[in-house]
C-alpha cells in the first residue's frame, strides 16, 4: 500500500498537479520538440539510407508518443484536476478548455496520420528495430499522399496551438504574476 502523504504527491488534487501529471507534461514537452525537429529534418533529405534510419526514430518516438497521450488522457479523465484559480475571467476558463481539449485530439490524431501514412505506403516498420508494428490500412498509394498531408496539416496546427499556450504560459508568469505555471513546474505555495 501507498502512504497517504505519496499517493497525495502522486496523484492531482483539487489546488495542485501531481508529479505524474506534472512529470508526464514535461517529458512530453522535450520528446515533441525532438519529434518536430527530427520530422522536420529527415523530411528535407532526399531518399537515402540515412533518411530511412531517422525516420525509424521517428517513427519509434511517435508511437512512444501516442502511447503516453493515452495514458495522460486516461490519467486525466480518471483522476481529479486542480481547479481553475478563483477570479479567472469565463473567457479565460473557456480558452483553456478548448486549448486543452485541442492538444488532446492533435496528441492522438498526428502520431495515428503517421501510422495511416505508414501502412498505406507500406513501408515495414519495427519499434525500436525490434517490436514488428502492425498495419491500419491496406497499401495505396493515393492514401499513402493524402495521409502525408493530413499529417503535416495537423503538425502545422500544433505549432500554433504550442505558441498560443506557451504565450498564456508566460502571460501567467510574468504579466499576471499568478501561479499557474509554478503550480505545473511543481514550485508555489499550495506544493
Ligand atoms: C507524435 C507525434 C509526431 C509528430 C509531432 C510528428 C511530426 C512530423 C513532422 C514535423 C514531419 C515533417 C513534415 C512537415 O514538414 O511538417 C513528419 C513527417 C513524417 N512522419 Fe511524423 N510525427 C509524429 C508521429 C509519427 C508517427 C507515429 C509516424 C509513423 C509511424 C510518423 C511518420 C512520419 C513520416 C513517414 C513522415 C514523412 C517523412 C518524409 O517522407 O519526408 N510520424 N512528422
Ligand atoms: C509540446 C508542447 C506542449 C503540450 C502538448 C502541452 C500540453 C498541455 C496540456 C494538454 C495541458 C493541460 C493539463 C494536462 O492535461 O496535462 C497543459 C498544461 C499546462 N502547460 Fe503545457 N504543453 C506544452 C508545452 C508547454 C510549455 C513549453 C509550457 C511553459 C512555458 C507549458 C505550460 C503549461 C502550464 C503552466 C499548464 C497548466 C495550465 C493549468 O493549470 O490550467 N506547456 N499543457
Amino acid at each position: 500500500m501507498l502512504g497517504h502523504a505519496f499517493q497525495s504527491m502522486l496523484y492531482n488534487t483539487r489546488d495542485a498537479w501531481g508529479s505524474v501529471s506534472r512529470n508526464v507534461h514535461w517529458l512530453m514537452v522535450l520528446l515533441f520538440a525532438g519529434q518536430i525537429t527530427l520530422g522536420k529534418y529527415a523530411h528535407g533529405l532526399n531518399l537515402s539510407p540515412q533518411k530511412l534510419d531517422l525516420l525509424v526514430w521517428h517513427k519509434s518516438i511517435g508511437i512512444t508518443l501516442l502511447l503516453l497521450a493515452s495514458f495522460r488522457l486516461i490519467w486525466r479523465i480518471a483522476g481529479t484536476r486542480p481547479e481553475t484559480l478563483p477570479g479567472t475571467p469565463d473567457w479565460e476558463r473557456k480558452a483553456a478548455a478548448l486549448s486543452h481539449t485541442l492538444f488532446y485530439l492533435l496528441m492522438l490524431a498526428i502520431p495515428v496520420t503517421g501510422w495511416l501514412m505508414n501502412s498505406a505506403k507500406n513501408i515495414p516498420f519495427k519499434l525500436f528495430l525490434l517490436v514488428p508494428w502492425p498495419d491500419l490500412v491496406s497499401p495505396s498509394e493515393p492514401w499513402g499522399k493524402v495521409f502525408e498531408e493530413w499529417h503535416e496539416s495537423l503538425v502545422a496546427a500544433f505549432i500554433v496551438l504550442i505558441l498560443l499556450h506557451v504565450a498564456a504560459a508566460l502571460r501567467h508568469h510574468f504579466i499576471k504574476r499568478d501561479q499557474v505555471l509554478n503550480r505545473m513546474l511543481g514550485r508555489g505555495p499550495s506544493q
